[in-house]
């Protein structure tokens, strides 16, 4: 498996892979892709509506966002990350920069397991080691936090039943490892 870097995530002839494997999750995600908006959505109250089949809208948000890409052997996209640099808003406070903040992560169906998203998280944890690393998720996504906590993150900040009873929006932080280099 390589990891590689791409100033925006749709440079190359990335896009309809993506799309694809966006597609292919869109309802693992809560609330599903199709029907968000955003990639840093403060409200999730108006999504539970799935706005269609191919999440066009969310491709949109974050295919300008910087990204590491896992590929197999043969070049196929096994999965990715994309993320905001220097990112705040009412929770990440300008006291945290400089900072990453990941917008999403997925794994292709047919490569779980094979540790896709372990290798997203070393390379983005080493790439800015000089810089505190925020993500956010919802509770019940079991498998993605205790991931986060196996690479260091802690719970940040919790928003209570965000997004339907008893499923809480939580937002994980790593902090810096590395002085920042100039
Ligand atoms: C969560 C997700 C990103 C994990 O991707 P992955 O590449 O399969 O994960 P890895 O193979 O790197 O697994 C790393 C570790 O995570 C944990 N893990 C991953 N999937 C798991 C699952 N389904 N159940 C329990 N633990 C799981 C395990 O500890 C695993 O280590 P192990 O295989 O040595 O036991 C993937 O399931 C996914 O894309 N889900 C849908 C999208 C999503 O939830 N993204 C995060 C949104 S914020």
């Amino acid at each position: 498996m390589k990891i590689v870097f791409k100033e925006k995530l749709a440079d190359g002839n990335l896009s309809e892979r993506i799309l694809q494997i966006l597609t292919e999750c869109s309802d693992e995600f809560v609330p599903p892709l199709t029907s968000r908006n955003s990639t840093t959505q403060s409200d999730f109250s108006d999504t539970s509506e799935s706005g269609g089949e191919v999440p066009y809208a969310y491709y949109d948000m974050i295919k300008n966002q910087s990204a590491l890409i896992a590929e197999d052997a043969d070049g196929a996209v096994m999965g990715f990350m994309s993320y905001k640099t220097d990112y705040t808003n009412g929770i990440i406070t300008e006291d945290y920069l400089p900072d990453i903040y990941i917008s999403t992560v997925i794994a292709a169906k047919d490569f779980r397991r094979r540790g896709v998203t372990k290798s997203l998280y070393n390379a983005l944890c080493e790439k800015y080691a000089d810089q505190n690393i925020f993500t956010r998720t919802w509770s019940t996504n079991i498998s993605h936090s205790c991931l986060l906590q196996s690479f260091g993150f802690s719970e940040f900040h919790r928003i209570k039943n965000d997004r339907g009873d008893g499923i809480d929006t939580v937002y994980y932080t790593k902090a810096k490892t590395r002085a920042v280099e100039r």
